[in-house]
C-alpha cells in the first residue's frame, strides 16, 4: 500500500495497470478504518481476515475501546465511573438512547422495564420440557427464542414502537428467564418478580428466595451484582454482539436475534470463561500444583489455556478486571470469607503468571471473567449459572446494538467471503464407477 493523498490509499495490483484508491475513514478516536468497498469491483480481489481481527463491520456510537491502553467507553464515559456511581438500569438507558437519563427520564425507564419483568403464564410449560439436569444456557436459548412466539405485537423491526417494546421486553425478562432456569433444575418453585426491588436485586430474589419463607436480599451483595451486570453490558463488536447483529441484518426479530447471540457466548472462549475458570481452579485444586499446571497450559501440545486469562483487544489490562478485583474483596468481607483456599489459589496463579516470561511476552492479563467467577462463587451463585448471568447483563448490550443497526440507513444484510480452496468444477461420476 502507497499512501498518495491524506485521507486515502492507494493500492496497485503487481503485475497489472490496476488500482484502487481507498478512502480512510475517520471515527471520533480510534485509529482510521479502510473503506474496502469498491476493491473488488476495482482490482477483483476480496480481503482476508479470519477472526476479523483487522476489520470494521459497522459504523457504532456506542462502545468504544482501546486495548493496548486498557479504556473502556460507554457514550463516552469511562467503565470505572459509571461502575462506581451508576446503575445497571442507567446504563442501560445511556447504551440504548445514548444520553444517561434525567431523572422523570429515569423513572419512566426503570418503569418501562420493571413494568415487563412477568412472563406470559404459558412460557412455565415451555420449562416442563426440558430435562432437570439441563444446562441454564440451553433453556435460555429456547426460551429466549420461544418469546417471539409470545408478543407478536412488537415483532416489526421497522417499527421504533415495536424496537422499543422489545428492548424493554428483554431487558426485563431475561432475568426471570434465567432465575427460573436455574430454580427449575434444583426443583424449586418459580419465584415470580418482584417490581418494588432494584434490577439486580430483584434477580438475587428470584433466584434465592422460596416462597415458603421471607427473603432478605443483601443491599452489598445487591450492589455487587449491580457492578457486574454494568461491567458485562457491552462490549462492542465481540462474538456474541457480532452474531446478533449478523442475525439482525437479515431483519430476523430481535427475540430470535438475542437468542443466537446466547449461543454464541455460551462458548469458553467467550462467555463461558468464568465457569471454566472456577472448573479450572477445581482441577489445580492446591497452590502447589500452580506450577505444574502453568507449565502445562505453556506446551502448546497439550491445547490447554489459562482461562481468565488473555484477551483478544486488550493487550495491556482489563478496566473491568481491575474493577472486579477490588469488589472481590469487597464481597468476600461482607460475606466474612477470609482465607477461602479458591481465591487463595486464583491469587497465586495471578501472582505467578504476571510474573511469568511466557504471559509477559504475548501480554496475557486476568480479563473480567477471573475475578467475576470467584465472586459470583463466593454470593453462593451455582457455577452452572454464570454465563447465564452474563448473557442478562449483555442483552442490553445486544439489543442496543441491534437497534442502532436497526436504524442505520447504510445497514445491508451481513455476508462475509471466502477463499475457496476446495476442488475445481468437476463431473459427477456414477455411482458404479467410482473408486
Ligand atoms: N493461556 C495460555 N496461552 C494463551 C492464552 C491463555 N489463556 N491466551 C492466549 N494464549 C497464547 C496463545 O497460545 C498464543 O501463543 P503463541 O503466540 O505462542 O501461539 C498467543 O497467546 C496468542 O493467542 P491467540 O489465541 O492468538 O489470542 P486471541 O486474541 O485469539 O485469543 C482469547 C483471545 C480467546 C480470549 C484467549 O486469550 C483465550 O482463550 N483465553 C482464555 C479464555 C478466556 O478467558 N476467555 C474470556 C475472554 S473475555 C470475554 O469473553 C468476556
Amino acid at each position: 500500500m502507497t499512501d498518495q493523498t491524506p485521507g486515502t490509499v492507494t493500492i496497485t495490483l503487481d503485475g497489472t495497470n490496476k488500482s484502487s484508491t481507498i478512502k480512510l475513514l475517520e471515527g471520533t478516536i480510534g485509529p482510521a478504518v479502510a473503506d474496502i468497498r469498491k476493491l473488488y469491483a476495482d482490482l477483483g480481489i476480496f480481503t482476508y481476515d479470519p477472526g476479523y481481527g483487522g476489520t470494521a463491520a459497522c459504523e457504532s456510537k456506542i462502545t468504544y475501546i482501546d486495548g493496548d491502553e486498557g479504556v473502556l467507553l460507554h457514550r463516552g464515559y469511562p467503565i470505572e465511573q459509571l461502575a462506581m456511581n451508576s446503575s445497571f438500569l442507567e446504563v442501560a438507558h445511556l447504551l440504548l438512547n445514548g444520553e444517561l437519563p434525567n431523572a422523570a427520564e429515569k423513572h419512566d425507564f426503570d418503569m418501562g422495564v420493571m413494568r415487563h419483568t412477568m412472563l406470559h403464564e404459558q412460557i412455565r410449560s415451555i420449562y416442563q420440557g426440558f430435562r432437570r439436569d439441563a444446562h441454564p444456557m440451553a433453556v435460555m436459548c429456547g426460551v429466549v427464542g420461544a418469546l417471539s412466539a409470545f408478543y407478536h405485537d412488537s415483532l416489526d423491526v421497522n417499527n421504533p414502537d415495536h424496537r422499543r417494546i422489545s428492548a424493554f421486553r428483554l431487558i426485563a425478562k431475561v432475568p426471570t428467564i434465567a432465575a427460573w432456569a436455574y430454580k427449575y433444575t434444583i426443583g424449586q418453585p418459580f419465584m415470580y418478580p418482584r417490581n418494588d426491588l432494584g434490577y439486580a436485586e430483584n434477580f438475587l430474589y428470584m433466584m434465592n428466595a422460596v416462597p415458603a419463607e421471607p427473603y432478605h436480599v443483601n443491599p452489598v451483595l445487591a450492589r455487587a451484582m449491580d457492578r457486574i451486570m454494568i461491567l458485562h453490558a457491552d462490549h462492542e463488536q465481540n462474538a456474541s454482539t457480532a452474531t446478533v447483529r449478523l442475525s439482525g441484518s437479515t431483519g430476523a426479530n430481535p427475540f430470535a436475534c438475542i437468542a443466537a447471540g446466547i449461543a454464541s457466548l455460551w462458548g469458553p472462549a467467550h462467555g463461558g470463561a468464568n465457569e471454566a475458570v472456577l472448573k479450572m481452579l477445581a482441577e489445580i485444586g492446591h497452590v502447589d500444583n500452580v506450577k505444574p499446571f502453568l507449565d502445562q497450559v505453556k506446551d502448546k501440545n497439550s491445547h490447554s489455556r489459562l482461562m481468565g486469562f488473555g484477551h483478544r483487544v486488550y493487550k495491556n489490562f482489563d478496566p473491568r478486571a481491575k474493577i472486579l478485583q477490588a469488589t472481590c474483596h469487597e464481597v468476600l468481607a461482607e460475606l466474612g470469607i477470609k482465607n477461602d483456599p479458591l481465591l487463595d489459589l486464583a491469587m497465586e496463579l495471578e501472582k505467578i503468571a504476571l510474573h511469568d516470561e511466557y504471559f509477559i511476552a504475548r501480554k496475557l492479563y486476568p480479563n473480567v471473567d477471573f475475578y467475576s467467577g470467584i465472586i459470583l462463587k463466593a454470593m453462593g451463585i451455582p457455577t452452572s449459572m454464570f454465563t447465564a448471568l452474563f448473557a442478562v447483563s449483555r442483552t442490553v448490550g445486544w439489543i442496543s446494538q441491534w437497534k442502532e443497526m436497526m436504524e442505520d440507513p447504510s445497514q445491508r444484510i451481513g455476508r462475509p467471503r471466502q477463499i475457496y480452496t476446495g476442488a475445481a468444477q468437476r463431473d459427477y461420476v456414477a455411482i458404479d464407477q467410482r473408486a
